[in-house]
C-alpha cells in the first residue's frame, strides 16, 4: 500500500523565485523505513513539509494514503496520519510537564479526553519515558526530550513518522535513544522518514534518496548507494564509518566482503579473517 506518493511535484517559496523543488516523483510505501540524504539546501527540509500539507505543491500532486494534500476538506485526514518531529528538542514542547505536552497533541484533534490517558500511556511506553510523566521538559536531557517529542508524534496515532534531522543536536548516547525508539516504531509498522546526516544512520534504513537541486540524485538500498564512494562525494556524502574502514582494507589487499553496512558486519568479518590466518 502507498503511503506517500509524489507526482511531478514542483514547489517553490516566492512568485518570482526559482522552483526548490523541480518535478519530483516518488512513492514510499507503508511500513518502510526510508533515508534521506543530501547537502544543506538541496529540498529535504522542503520535502518533508509537502509530505504533511504544511506546503503545498504549485504544480504536481502530493498523495497521503490516497488524500490529495491539495484538497482543503480531507487536509485534517492527511495531518493525523503523518507526524513530524524536528531538529531542535527545545523547541518542540508546548507544556511544561511531559504528560500535558503529549496530550497536546490529540487534544488538538479532538480526541475525547476519556481516551487520552490511554494514548499518553501508549506514547511513553513505546518511547520508553514512562517513568519521566511528571517531570518537567527542562530537567530532560536533549535524547529524552526528543524521546517526548516523537511521544507527542505518536499519541495522534499517526500511520507515518518524519524525523527531519531529529537526532543532529544530540550526543552519542541521545542519538542511540532516539533511533531505537525508532527502529522498534518502524518494527510495528509505522512508516518512518528520516532526513539524516549521519551515514551510519541511513544504512540502517530500507531505502535511501539522495537529493540534490530538488531531484533525487540517486536512490536504492543502503548498500546499492554506498557502493560508489566517488559519486557520493559529488552530493557531499561520505561513507559510514564501517564502510568506509572495509573498503580501506579491501583496497590494501585484505580478503574482506565489499558490503559491509555497520560495525558489527565488520567485526564478524575481521573475526572470520584472524580465524584464517
Ligand atoms: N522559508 C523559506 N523561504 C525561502 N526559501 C527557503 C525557505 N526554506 C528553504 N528555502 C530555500 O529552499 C531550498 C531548499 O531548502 P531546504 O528544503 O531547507 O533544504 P535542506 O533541508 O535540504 O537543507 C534552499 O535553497 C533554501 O534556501
Ligand atoms: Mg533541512
Amino acid at each position: 500500500m502507498e503511503a506517500i506518493k509524489f507526482e511531478n511535484v514542483y514547489f517553490k517559496y516566492g512568485q518570482n523565485e526559482a522552483p526548490v523543488i523541480n518535478n519530483l516523483s516518488l512513492t514510499i510505501n507503508k511500513g518502510e523505513y526510508v533515508c534521506m540524504l543530501g547537502k544543506n539546501g538541496s529540498g529535504k527540509s522542503t520535502i518533508a513539509r509537502l509530505m504533511n500539507g504544511l506546503l503545498l505543491p504549485n504544480a504536481g500532486k502530493v498523495t497521503v494514503f490516497d488524500y490529495d494534500t491539495l484538497n482543503k476538506e480531507t487536509i485534517f485526514e492527511v495531518r493525523k496520519r503523518v507526524g513530524m518531529v524536528f531538529q531542535n528538542p527545545d523547541n518542540q514542547m508546548v507544556a511544561t510537564i511531559v504528560e500535558d505536552d503529549i496530550a497536546f497533541g490529540p487534544e488538538n484533534i479532538g480526541v475525547k479526553s476519556s481516551e487520552i490517558g490511554e494514548r499518553i500511556d501508549f506514547a511513553l511506553d513505546a518511547t520508553n519515558m514512562q517513568k519521566y510523566r511528571f517531570t518537567a521538559g527542562q530537567k530532560l536531557s536533549g535524547g529524552q526530550k526528543q524521546r517526548v517529542a516523537i511521544a507527542g508524534v505518536l499519541a495522534i496515532l499517526p500511520e507515518v513518522v518524519i524525523l527531519d534531522e531529529s537526532t543532529s543536536m544530540l550526543d552519542a548516547v541521545g542519538r542511540k535513544e532516539v533511533l531505537s525508539v525508532v527502529k522498534e516504531l518502524n518494527k510495528k509498522g509505522i512508516t518512518v522518514i528520516s532526513v539524516t546526516h549521519y551515514m551510519d544512520e541511513a544504512s540502517l534504513a530500507d531505502k535511501i534518496y539522495v537529493i540534490a537541486d530538488g531531484q533525487i540524485a540517486m536512490q536504492g538500498t543502503p548498500s546499492e548507494i554506498f557502493k560508489d564512494a566517488s559519486e557520493l562525494t559529488k552530493y557531499g556524502l561520505e561513507l559510514p564509518k564501517s564502510t568506509y574502514i572495509a573498503t580501506k582494507l579491501k583496497e590494501n589487499g585484505l580478503p574482506i566482503r565489499g558490503d559491509i553496512l555497520t560495525g558489527e558486519e565488520l567485526a564478524e568479518e575481521l573475526c572470520k579473517l584472524f580465524q584464517k590466518i
